[in-house]
C-alpha cells in the first residue's frame, strides 16, 4: 500500500544526476520473476508463491512504464541531450516466462520512453524451458536482436545438482530454434566446477554448445554465494566446495575447446566468433559508460552517480507511484572509486588496461605482473596471458596494492 511522503522525502532518497560522460547508453530492465529458485543463485528474484498477490508481472509491467517515463523526464533536465540508447538487456530473473507479447511490452515501453538507436542491440535472457519457435519469432518482429540462454551444462545430474528444470537437449533445441527465426547473436550460459561435474560431462556441455552454431558463449565458474541453499549444503558437508584447482583446469579447457571452434575470449568469461557478436551492452559497463537499470533492485550509473532500486516488486511499484526515481539509495563515485573499478573491469578485457590509467606508484605491479608471465605490454596495454586469465582477480589486488 502507498503512502503519502512529502515531496522533501522524495528528494531525500533521489539520485543527484550528473550529466551524460559522451560513451555509449544501455538500459537494463530487470524481470524479478522465476518459475522456481535454482539453489545456487542469489539473484533479486522471485517466485509466484513468495510474491503472492503483492505484485504480478502487469502490475510490474505498468511500474515499469512508470519508471522508464521518470528517468526520460529527470534525464530532460540535464544540460546535454539524453543520448539514442545504443543497446537494451533485458535481464533476470526469467524475462521469457513474460512471454513474446510481454517482452514486446517491455521494449515498447523503452521506446516510449527514449529514442532506440537504429543499430541498437536488444537482448533479452531466457530460460530453455520457457521458450518455443513461436516465443523467437514474437522477439524477432517486436525488435529484438539478441538471445541469451541460461544453459548452464549439458549433463543431466548437473542440471539437477543446480536445481534447474530443463532437459539437458533443450537449451540447444532453443538455441536452434532463435537462430530459425533469424537471431544471427544467440548466447549460451554455461556453469563449470558445479560439485559432481567431471572432466567429461564439461565435454559433453561443450560438444553440446559447439553443435549448436551459437556466436557467443558466457562461462561462469559456480560462485557459493551465502544465503543460498547450495551454501547451507555446501557448509553441512552434503556438497563439496569447488575446487580451485579443478576449475583452473576447467577454464582452461573450455578456453582450448571454444578457441579451436572460432569463438574467442573478448572478456575472462566471454568468447565471441567475431566482433559483431560480441555484447555490446556489457562491454558498455565493462568500458565505464552509462546505463539505466530500470526495474526491482536494479542499478544505474550516469556520469559517475551510481544508484539503486528497492528491491521488492511490490516496494518498487509503490515507489514508482508516488513519483520520481524509485532508487534506495545512490552514491557519486569518488576519483579513487572510479580508478578502482577502472582497472577491475578493463584489466579483464582482451583489449587490456590501458597503462597511461595506471598510477605511477603501480609500474612496480605491473613489472612483476610481466616478469611473471601473467600479462604482456602490447600497444600501451597491459593485456593478460593465458595464465594470467585464471588470476585477474590477484593481478587487479596486486595493482591496486
Ligand atoms: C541470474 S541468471 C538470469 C537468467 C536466467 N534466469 C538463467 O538462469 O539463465 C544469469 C546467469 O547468471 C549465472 N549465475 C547465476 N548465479 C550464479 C552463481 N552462483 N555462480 C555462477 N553463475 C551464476 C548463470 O550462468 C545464469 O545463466
Ligand atoms: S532461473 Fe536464473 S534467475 Fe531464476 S533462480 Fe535460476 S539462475 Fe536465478
Amino acid at each position: 500500500m502507498s503512502s503519502a511522503v512529502s515531496l522533501s522525502e522524495i528528494d531525500a532518497d533521489a539520485p543527484v544526476l550528473r550529466d551524460f560522460g559522451g560513451g555509449p547508453f544501455g538500459v537494463y530492465v530487470h524481470v524479478p520473476f522465476c518459475a522456481t529458485r535454482c539453489g545456487y543463485c542469489d539473484f533479486n528474484t522471485y517466485t509466484a508463491g513468495e510474491l503472492g498477490s503483492s505484485a504480478s508481472p502487469q502490475s510490474w509491467l505498468a511500474a515499469l512504464r512508470g519508471e522508464l517515463a521518470a528517468a526520460a523526464d529527470r534525464f530532460a533536465g540535464l544540460p546535454s541531450a539524453t543520448p539514442e540508447v545504443s543497446t537494451v538487456f533485458v535481464g533476470g530473473g526469467t524475462p521469457s516466462l513474460l512471454g513474446g507479447d510481454g517482452l514486446a511490452e517491455v521494449l515498447d515501453a523503452v521506446r516510449s520512453a527514449f529514442a532506440l538507436a537504429p543499430d541498437a542491440e536488444v537482448t533479452t535472457e531466457s530460460n530453455p524451458e520457457s521458450t518455443s519457435p513461436e516465443f523467437f519469432d514474437r522477439l524477432r518482429a517486436a525488435g529484438y536482436t539478441r538471445i541469451s540462454l541460461g544453459m548452464q551444462s549439458a549433463a543431466r545430474h548437473v542440471l539437477a545438482v543446480l536445481d534447474r528444470t530443463h532437459t539437458p537437449g533443450r537449451a540447444v533445441a532453443a538455441a536452434r530454434e532463435a537462430r530459425a527465426a533469424g537471431f544471427e547473436h544467440v548466447n549460451l550460459d554455461l556453469i563449470y566446477g558445479t560439485p559432481g561435474e567431471r572432466d567429461a560431462d564439461l565435454d559433453a556441455s561443450l560438444d553440446a554448445v559447439l553443435d549448436a552454431g551459437v556466436d557467443h558463449v558466457s562461462a561462469y565458474s559456480l560462485i557459493v554465494e551465502d544465503g543460498t541453499a547450495l551454501a547451507r549444503k555446501v557448509r553441512r558437508g552434503e556438497l563439496p566446495a569447488p575446487d580451485d584447482d579443478v576449475l583452473a583446469a576447467r577454464y582452461e579447457r573450455i578456453d582450448t575447446r571454444l578457441t579451436a571452434a572460432g569463438l574467442t575470449w573478448y572478456e575472462v568469461s566471454n568468447w565471441a566468433a567475431n566482433d559483431s557478436a560480441r555484447c555490446r551492452h556489457n562491454l558498455g559497463y565493462w568500458d565505464g559508460g552509462d546505463w539505466l537499470g530500470a526495474g526491482p533492485g536494479a542499478h544505474s550509473h550516469l556520469g559517475g552517480v551510481r544508484w539503486w532500486n528497492v528491491k521488492h516488486p511490490a516496494r518498487y511499484a509503490e515507489r514508482v507511484a508516488r513519483g520520481g526515481l524509485p532508487a534506495a539509495g545512490w552514491e557519486s563515485l569518488t576519483d579513487d572509486e572510479r580508478y578502482l573499478e577502472r582497472i577491475m573491469l578493463t584489466v579483464r578485457l582482451r583489449t587490456g588496461l590501458p597503462l597511461a590509467d595506471l598510477a605511477p606508484s603501480a609500474a612496480p605491479a605491473v613489472d612483476r605482473i610481466i616478469a611473471d608471465g601473467l600479462a604482456i605490454r602490447s600497444a600501451d596495454h597491459l593485456v593478460l596471458t593465458d595464465r594470467g586469465r585464471l588470476l585477474a582477480d590477484g593481478i587487479v589486488r596486486d595493482l591496486l596494492a
